[in-house]
Order: structure tokens, then C-alpha cells, then sequence
């Protein structure tokens, strides 16, 4: 696949997250992206009758120039913080279930299937394209258990530039048996041979690893020790996992560890929860886990169409972000059926949870985004109809209108570009 260049300059409207109460809208944006696939620099007011001026002043008139369009403009990449690759195939299905069920008879049969290599890969390329189309331009991925499997799922997402954590997971009882690992160190050596893997794939080094212990019934206490260890013994190794999901979840958890004093606990005590630690779901945690949590400073993966589906709760996302607690948005597919950014909130905390939320990082991962009517999306009310119609936006707010239609009524279309690291890789905006 032949990757676009970065040093271009966009000229136009730009949304840009400043944190969940706040976004500024910038209509006349002259956003310049660097040779690293970084930003180099932002002018935000620069009317047409300067342009040429600003232009030669920076020294940029040669570079590649990208002038958006009437009803275009750019926004940072939405950042999934929790999903599972190899569910994409079971996307609507098995949502007569609740959780406990629903892994028994869909998902675990369905991510069995991946200890065939063939069918890893051709499902892994489609899955992570449709991902990258979606406007995700970073993405933390479960895999299966299987280790080859897993290389493939990096391996992909490496060739198509998405910037990622992949996590083989780590799961030794309460499942299946072609769908279980036999021992601990079988699991541990199985995770090392990942990350020496995910290490070293070639540049740009956009993927990382990450611990998976899929959750605590998954886990023996052992398992979850030794991955406990190995997190130490690591500091930049990131860890994910489930928590409180479901209340039979929950019972089942606190039966296999009597000793715990809660589920957060759990992890708590085999040294599994602390800064590096991203939490899916959180529906259910009591006070004292909340605190802790805040305490170990450990994230919170947000998972609202998942939780819907599968009957899971309402996890309670406005206390995590008054209390401090980090939190962004994972789509968990296949739990939920889309691979969209969730749209519950404010249009500020939809944002920031969409993306910066979720975000570590700082290169160009931007979305070029289009509501005009040439996107072909009949459910979005475009730009172009403002104009035929002579419609004014209320308090001239016209940028904040085209984002949050974008955000209720758009979709896949409406993404025209996905840049990853100022590399062009993805978007409905024809062949890269
Ligand atoms: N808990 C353990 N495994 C899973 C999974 O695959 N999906 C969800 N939603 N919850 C889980
Ligand atoms: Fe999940």
C-alpha cells in the first residue's frame, strides 16, 4: 500500500477538544503537518486575503496544500479504548443473551475459530480497515488467545498504519476446551513471544502491546499474578481488562476470589491496577472501588452501546469524570453493533471522550470530515442545503452545527480521511 507523504497544509475549519466542557471551533485554520507526521504549527484566524502572506512567511508556498471545502473541515481521530477484533464477525448477533451467556454461546465459539491462521488474517484485514474507516485512529484491540493469531491481527494493523494496543489475551479457565490455555506459563511465555513480536515491527512503531488478562473469571489467581509481575517488572507495558459488568459477573468473580474484598480488589491485589491500567465497562463498582480506582489512577473504558445490548447497566460516567477519573469511549465490538464513537453527552464531553480522552499521543491523527451532500448520506442534513435554503444557524454557530450532525446523523461517508501520523490511510474518500 503506497502511504501518502505528510508536510501538507490544511486550510479551513478545525475542531479541536480543550477538555469535556470546552472545544474551540475554528473557521479559518491554517494547520501545517511536518515531515514526522506531527503538527508543526497552528495559525487559527487567517482570512483568504492573507493567506498567500502567511503562507510565504512560514516558508510553506511549495508544500502540499489541502483547502477544505464548503461543509468540511478537521477533527482529531476517535480514539477506541476497548474492542475485540476478532468479535467483528458476531457484530448483531447473540443479543438475546446477557453477558455470562452471551461469551458461552457466541463469542467464545466465534474467537475459537481464529486458531486458523488463513482465517485470521482475511478476517483481521477486513476488520481493521473497517475500523480505520470508522474515523479510529487509535485503537485498543483484544485479540484471541492464540498467539499466532494475535502477530497477524499486529501484523495488519501495522501494514494499514493504525496506531494501536494489541493484547493476546490471557484466559486458563472457564471456557470452552478447544478455547482455553492448559497452563500458566504456557499463557505468560505465549504474551512474551507478542511483545517481542509487536516490538519489532518496522517503523513507524505505531502499535504497542498490552496486557490482557481477560477478565477475572478467565484468570486463576496464579495467572493473574505472574501477568501482575511482568507488568511490573515493565513499566511501559499497559494492562486491559474487563470490570463489574454485569451483576451475575460480579458474583461469579467474588465466588473464584473469597478473598477479595470487591472485584476491583481483585486486580488490585495481583498487581494488576494502577496508571497503565484501562477498566472496560465500570458499570456496577461500589464507592470504595471507585476510590480506588482514583486512587491506583487507573482508566475507565466507557462502553454505552455494549452496555445497552447486553442489558449490562448504566455505567455511571458523569461521577468517574467529576471524581477525576480518566475515562474514554470503547466501542466493544461485538457486544455493541457499531464501530462508531458513542453520542450521549454534551457535544464538549462527546469530543473530549471520543478522542482526547482516550489519547496519549500526539501526532496528526485527524479525520477529515465532510457534511456535504456529495458524501451521499441521506440521513445527514448537509451543508450545501443550508446554502440552497438560505437556513442560518442560530448565533452563526456553523461549525458546532456541522459537528454535532456529524456526530447524530453521519457516518462511515461522511469520513473522507483518515490520517494517522499525518500519513493519509484510510476514509471513504476513494483509493489510497
Ligand atoms: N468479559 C470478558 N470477556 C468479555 C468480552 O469479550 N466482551 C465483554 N463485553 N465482556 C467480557
Ligand atoms: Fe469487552
Amino acid at each position: 500500500m503506497a502511504l501518502s507523504q505528510p508536510e501538507i497544509i490544511f486550510y479551513g475549519p478545525l475542531i479541536n477538544p480543550k477538555s469535556v466542557s470546552s472545544f474551540q471551533a475554528l473557521p479559518k485554520c491554517l494547520l501545517a503537518v511536518g515531515a514526522s507526521g506531527n503538527i508543526d504549527w497552528i495559525e487559527e484566524h487567517v482570512h483568504e486575503s492573507a493567506l498567500q502572506d502567511v503562507l510565504a512567511h512560514r516558508g510553506s508556498l511549495n508544500v502540499s496544500f489541502i483547502r477544505l471545502k464548503h461543509g468540511e473541515f478537521i477533527l482529531p481521530g476517535f480514539v477506541d479504548t476497548h474492542t475485540h477484533a476478532p468479535q467483528a464477525p458476531n457484530t448483531g448477533s447473540g443479543q438475546q443473551y446477557e453477558l455470562l451467556d452471551w461469551l458461552k454461546e457466541k463469542t467464545f465459539p466465534m474467537e475459537a475459530r481464529f486458531v486458523d491462521v488463513d482465517f485470521a488474517r482475511r478476517a483481521y484485514d477486513l476488520i481493521v480497515k473497517r475500523i480505520i474507516d470508522s474515523g479510529t485512529t487509535t485503537c485498543c484491540y483484544y485479540g484471541t488467545l492464540h498467539l499466532e493469531a494475535t502477530k497477524i491481527l499486529a501484523d495488519v494493523i501495522s501494514k494499514w498504519g493504525q496506531r494501536a494496543f494489541v493484547g493476546k489475551c490471557n484466559m486458563n479457565r472457564n471456557s470452552q476446551d478447544d478455547y482455553v490455555e492448559a497452563t500458566v506459563s504456557g499463557s505468560i511465555n505465549a504474551t512474551h513471544a507478542l511483545i517481542s513480536h509487536i516490538r519489532a515491527l518496522p517503523p513507524p512503531r505505531l502499535v504497542e502491546p498490552v496486557l490482557t488478562p481477560r477478565f477475572a473469571i478467565s484468570c486463576s489467581g496464579p495467572l493473574l499474578s505472574a501477568l501482575g509481575d511482568m507488568a511490573r517488572a515493565d513499566p511501559s507495558l499497559r494492562i486491559q481488562t474487563h470490570i463489574s459488568e454485569n451483576r451475575n459477573e460480579i458474583h461469579t468473580t467474588l465466588k473464584f476470589f473469597p478473598e477479595a474484598t470487591s472485584y476491583a480488589d481483585v486486580y488490585d491485589r495481583h498487581g494488576l491496577l494502577g496508571p497503565r491500567t484501562i477498566l472496560a465497562h465500570a458499570v456496577h463498582l461500589e464507592e470504595d472501588e471507585i476510590a480506588l480506582v482514583k486512587e491506583r489512577n487507573a482508566g475507565v473504558s466507557h462502553c454505552p452501546t455494549s452496555n445497552f445490548n447486553l442489558r449490562s447497566g448504566i455505567c455511571p460516567v458523569g461521577k468517574f469524570i467529576d471524581r477525576g477519573i480518566k475515562v474514554g469511549l470503547g466501542t466493544d465490538v461485538s457486544g455493541a453493533t457499531s464501530t462508531y464513537a458513542d453520542k450521549q453527552l454534551p457535544l464538549s464531553a462527546l469530543l473530549h471522550l471520543a478522542t482526547v480522552g482516550g489519547a496519549q499521543v500526539c501526532g496528526f491523527d485527524a479525520l477529515l470530515v465532510s457534511v456535504r451532500s456529495d458524501t451521499g448520506n441521506p440521513g445527514l442534513w448537509s451543508a450545501d442545503l443550508d446554502q440552497e435554503l438560505q437556513v442560518g444557524v442560530a448565533g452563526g454557530k456553523v461549525l458546532e452545527a456541522w459537528l454535532e450532525r456529524f456526530f447524530f446523523t453521519g457516518d462511515d461517508r461522511n469520513i473522507r480521511r483518515v490520517y494517522v501520523q499525518g500519513r493519509w490511510i484510510g476514509g471513504a474518500e476513494g483509493e489510497l
